[in-house]
């Protein structure tokens, strides 16, 4: 009831407001803000993925920048000697504009990630961009095998599918390389589970999946009950520590995030920056209210 009246208001919340909910959850506006929170988490021994804001453009002209702004971005990480890589999302680039010349755009940053022997994991959008996304991941995976990574959703029923269509570009030498979350989106219930419980069987079938056959897990939850079962799956299946990573948001679970570490796992933060944070944490709320939940304890928690 307060969530759902809480989300009703979330338009007209003042910048201010949300600033206090989203500082915990965004590195700042700029570059150097990125770095050095990324330099921090590197000292507390967690890798980094950074995720330069914005989503959903309106032309090609603002596909075009932000392809730029990521370039940069690449040397940029490549040139501090920070322990991380970066994340990307299509719509950013045109992804339901003009799909090749967004294809064409997340090409350039792959081929510059590659260069530095880096990687880039491409986010996984709402279910209009999945079928989509999932291509623009194969013909990359094809072109810089080593150097390329997807998202895929536990909630989405079509998740399995995706996982075994994909199998044909997974080699001992270049493992598929996935990032598992739950999915952020809201989904209708027709292709979507929609309870707690069967989200997460889904996620705990996908990953073992995913360990069965060798493929580079990034486990991405907050979820406690998660990460317990997903250290059972790895002692069951001998998941060397080369094909499993963890990996958590920017502020998110900080003390569970540093058991992760304490047991020896590799772990990697997301961190999100950029001016853009208005609009990407506006949109968040109105998409899950459930993180409204998060605001009042932001709110009362400072
Ligand atoms: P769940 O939502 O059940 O949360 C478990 C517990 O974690 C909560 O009870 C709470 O204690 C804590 N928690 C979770 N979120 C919190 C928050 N914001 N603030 C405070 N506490 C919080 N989604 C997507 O659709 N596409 C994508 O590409 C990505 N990428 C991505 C990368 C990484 C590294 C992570 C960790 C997550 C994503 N996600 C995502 C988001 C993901 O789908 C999911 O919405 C969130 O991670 C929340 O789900 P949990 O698995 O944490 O479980």
């Amino acid at each position: 009831m307060l969530n759902s009246l809480m989300a009703k208001l979330i338009p007209f919340f003042p910048e201010k407001l949300v600033w206090i909910f989203s500082k915990r959850y965004i590195a700042g506006i700029d570059v150097n803000d990125a770095l050095a929170a990324s330099r921090d988490l590197n000292n507390q021994g967690a890798m980094v993925t950074l995720d330069l804001l914005g989503e959903f453009i309106s032309t090609m002209d603002e596909a075009k920048k932000n392809t730029q702004d990521y370039l940069d971005l690449m040397d940029a990480l490549h040139g501090s000697g920070i322990n991380g890589n970066l994340s990307v999302k299509p719509t950013m680039f045109g992804l339901l504009l003009d799909k090749e010349a967004c294809f064409s755009h997340v090409r350039e940053i792959v081929q510059r990630a590659a260069g530095y022997n880096s990687f880039i994991r491409i986010d996984m959008e709402d279910a209009s961009c999945t079928s989509m996304e999932i291509e623009i991941f194969r013909r990359l995976k094809v072109e810089f095998p080593g150097h390329v990574g997807l998202v895929l959703q536990a909630y989405l029923k079509r998740t399995p599918e995706d996982i075994t269509g994909l199998m044909d570009l997974h080699t001992p030498e270049a493992p598929l390389n996935f990032r598992l979350c739950k999915g952020i989106y809201v989904e209708p219930a027709t292709i979507a589970f929609k309870q707690y419980d069967q989200i997460n069987r889904a996620y705990v079938e996908n990953l073992e999946f995913m360990f069965k056959n060798k493929i580079h897990a990034a486990v991405a939850t907050h979820d406690a009950l998660l990460v317990e079962k997903a250290f059972e799956l790895i002692e069951q299946y001998k998941v060397p520590k080369a094909l499993v990573e963890f990996q958590m948001l920017f502020g998110v679970t900080p003390k569970l995030r540093q058991t992760i570490i304490d047991r020896g796992f590799p772990m990697r933060v997301y961190v999100p920056f950029g001016k853009e944070w208005f609009g990407y944490s506006t949109r968040r709320l109105k998409e899950n209210p459930a993180m409204v939940q998060h605001i009042i304890k932001a709110l009362f928690m400072r």
